[in-house]
């Protein structure tokens, strides 16, 4: 299949901090069993697919800005294009041995996103998407799923460690979908949860305090399959809030009416143990 000269870049990038991913999880298999674990291992995994992925968008693109997770944001002279990378998404996994992660890498044009790649080298899956030319998933076109069902439907959240984000907000949220839905998954790694509501697999999937890196490639890849993006209050602020709702026309909405109802019953029982405190 052809793609624009861009996409190719991002994928010959892709592919190459993919080789670099793949080579090191068999590392960890080994690691796995040592007392010491792999955690140092992963660290310098993940630096080293950043700086392939950087090098080769450089070489290719040498003006463009920069947005990496773990190299932070490097200005480029043409302030209009930048990239925004996540060399490795679903750390946890890779940790684990557990094939689900990816290397997810944006291209971001006057502040709009207008293209993204998601890969995952573990099964050699490669989603990619331009704006207005459709998503794709190695090569064939993909539609989000059709499905308007919610007793059918198969959505995809996290579950908040405990410490961070709002457990008691999460617990009412989690409950209500448990209640609408068929079925809720925790994947961890947000840029395959959108490339497979892209793909149809999953039907919505929702979660709050993520990175631009986690959402910016994915984003593109719902749009372009016919879906919905927004932030939790079904505006377009998902980078600067740092939370996304996806789904079909259907899921999407009433996966934002369900969010925002659990919303108000959380608030309504903090308010009456702060009164009977
Ligand atoms: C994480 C994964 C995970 C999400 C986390 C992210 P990382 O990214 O996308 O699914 O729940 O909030 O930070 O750390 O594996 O790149
Ligand atoms: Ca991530
Ligand atoms: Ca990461």
């Amino acid at each position: 299949m052809l793609h624009s000269a861009v996409l190719n870049v991002m994928i010959k990038a892709a592919h190459r901090a993919g080789r670099s991913l793949k080579r090191d999880l068999g590392e960890i298999e080994h690691l796995q069993v040592s007392l010491k674990g792999p955690g140092n291992f992963v660290t310098a995994a993940d630096h080293r697919a950043e700086e392939i992925v950087r090098e080769d968008l450089a070489k290719a693109r040498p003006d463009y800005g920069f947005l990496g997770e773990e190299g932070g944001a490097r200005a480029g002279s043409d302030k209009t294009h930048r990239w925004i990378v996540d060399p490795l998404d679903g750390t946890t996994n890779f940790l684990h041995g557990i094939p689900h992660f990816a290397v997810s890498i944006a291209l971001e044009r006057d502040g709009a996103i207008v293209a993204g790649i998601v890969y995952n080298p573990a099964n050699d899956e490669l989603f990619v998407a331009e704006r207005g030319k459709g998503a794709f998933l190695n090569d064939k076109r993909i539609r989000v799923a059709a499905r308007e069902r919610f007793a059918d439907a198969v959505v995809a959240c996290s579950l908040p460690h405990y410490g961070r984000g709002d457990l008691a907000l999460a617990r009412y949220e989690i409950a209500a979908a448990q209640k609408k839905f068929a079925g809720l998954r925790r994947y961890g790694a947000a840029a395959l949860d959108l490339a497979w509501v892209a793909a149809g697999r999953l039907d919505a999937y929702w979660e709050r305090d993520l990175a631009p890196w986690d959402l910016a490639a994915g984003s593109i890849l719902v749009r372009e399959a016919g879906g919905f993006v927004s932030d939790l209050d079904g505006r377009d602020a998902i980078f600067t809030k740092g939370e996304i709702a996806a789904g079909n026309e259907t899921m999407h909405g009433e996966l934002l009416r369900l969010l925002k109802e659990a919303g108000k019953r959380a608030s309504q029982e903090a308010s009456a143990e702060t009164a009977a405190s």
